[in-house]
């Protein structure tokens, strides 16, 4: 297999996750914990989002493995945190254990912080390019706060005054797992597109004193499709888990189900019902490939994808 061999990314993705997780150095105990977080039986929808974005660039989807897998330390972290008794107080995830029941709550807390510090990390140490590095983290510092901020909305409240049920619910959903989403098409096709860039500046070289302003990045025209397709699909699957959590059952989820009408969550199927729930993942997707028209065939990965997010059965 290459390096720029495109086919089964998501064996790239798992391999490459692994690879870094590896090579950390920390005390052996915490990196176990992590290696318990990250690398047992996620979809990797992030970083696959972030690879086909990069794609759609003309870009092999590999370049995005670094930023892809800067997400999904995030994304491990907030469901590490999730999952803790003073949160959604869950016992399995992804078929197993949660953390904090395999390896105690001080280390499910600690193994949680140390993936976010270790996603900027990973920004710090891989992307060359300064201007880029700058771009990529700033993404990623908000994405990670929205998410933050959508679990305060989802757990403690904290609404402006005079929303609706629906307006609160929407923000939620677009924060606790939108934003991170939109933030991994978003990182991908800034790689993408600093690539080429560099490809155009000087043929194959990595040189990090070559500058690509950043709002020539920002504005180019297939990041804000990209960006509509993201938002769109983000707040697509987290209708699509609320679904789940009502129609699935743990050994298909792999994880606990009929938990959030107990817990008193505000979800798509308690205020449209399941039928109007599923009109609006329709109404999501459509308006997702819509947005990607733009970017023709090579945005076909990204498609797939989309389909596949409102298709999932876990
Ligand atoms: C689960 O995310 C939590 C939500 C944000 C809905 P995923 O369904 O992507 O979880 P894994 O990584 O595949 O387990
Ligand atoms: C998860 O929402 C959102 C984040 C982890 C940020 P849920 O609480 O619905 O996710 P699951 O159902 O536990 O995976
Ligand atoms: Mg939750
Ligand atoms: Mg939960
Ligand atoms: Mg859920």
């Amino acid at each position: 297999l290459s390096a720029s061999d495109s086919r089964n990314p998501i064996q790239q993705i798992d391999r490459h996750l692994e690879v870094i997780v590896r090579s950390l150095v920390l005390p052996p105990n915490l990196v176990e914990a992590i290696a318990y977080a990250t690398l047992s039986g996620g979809k990797r929808i992030r970083p696959l989002l972030a690879w086909h974005a990069c794609a759609a660039m003309g870009t092999p989807g590999d370049r995005s493995l670094n930023v892809g897998s800067a997400v999904e330390f995030v994304h491990a972290f907030s469901l590490v945190h999730d999952d803790l008794p003073a949160l959604d107080n869950d016992n399995l995830r992804r078929g197993k254990p949660t953390l904090h029941i395999h390896a105690g709550e001080p280390m499910a807390i600690l193994a949680g912080d140390a993936l976010l510090a270790l996603a900027f990390d990973l920004l710090s140490r891989h992307v060359a390019e300064p201007t880029i590095a700058g771009m990529l983290v700033a993404e990623l510092s908000r994405a990670a706060a929205g998410m933050i901020a959508g679990q305060v909305y989802d757990t403690l409240g904290g609404f402006a005054q005079g929303f609706t049920d629906r307006e609160r619910l929407e923000l939620i959903h677009r924060n606790k797992t939108g934003a991170l989403i939109r933030a991994a098409c978003r990182m991908g096709a800034i790689i993408g597109i600093a690539d080429e860039a560099l490809e155009q500046g000087i043929s194959g070289a990595r040189v990090p004193a070559i500058r690509i302003p950043a709002g020539q990045v920002a504005s180019d025209l297939r990041l804000g499709a990209i960006t509509r397709y993201g938002e769109c699909v983000g707040l697509m699957f987290q209708i699509v888990d609320d679904l789940l959590d009502v129609e699935s059952s743990p050994m298909q989820a792999g994880k606990r189900t009929g938990k959030d009408s107990g817990a008193g969550k505000l979800t798509y199927p308690e205020l449209l019902g399941l039928e109007g729930s599923k009109q609006e993942v329709k109404r999501l997707m459509g308006t997702a490939l819509e947005a990607l028209a733009p970017l023709g065939a090579r945005a076909e990965g990204l498609a797939q994808v989309a389909r596949a997010m409102a298709e999932r059965r876990r």
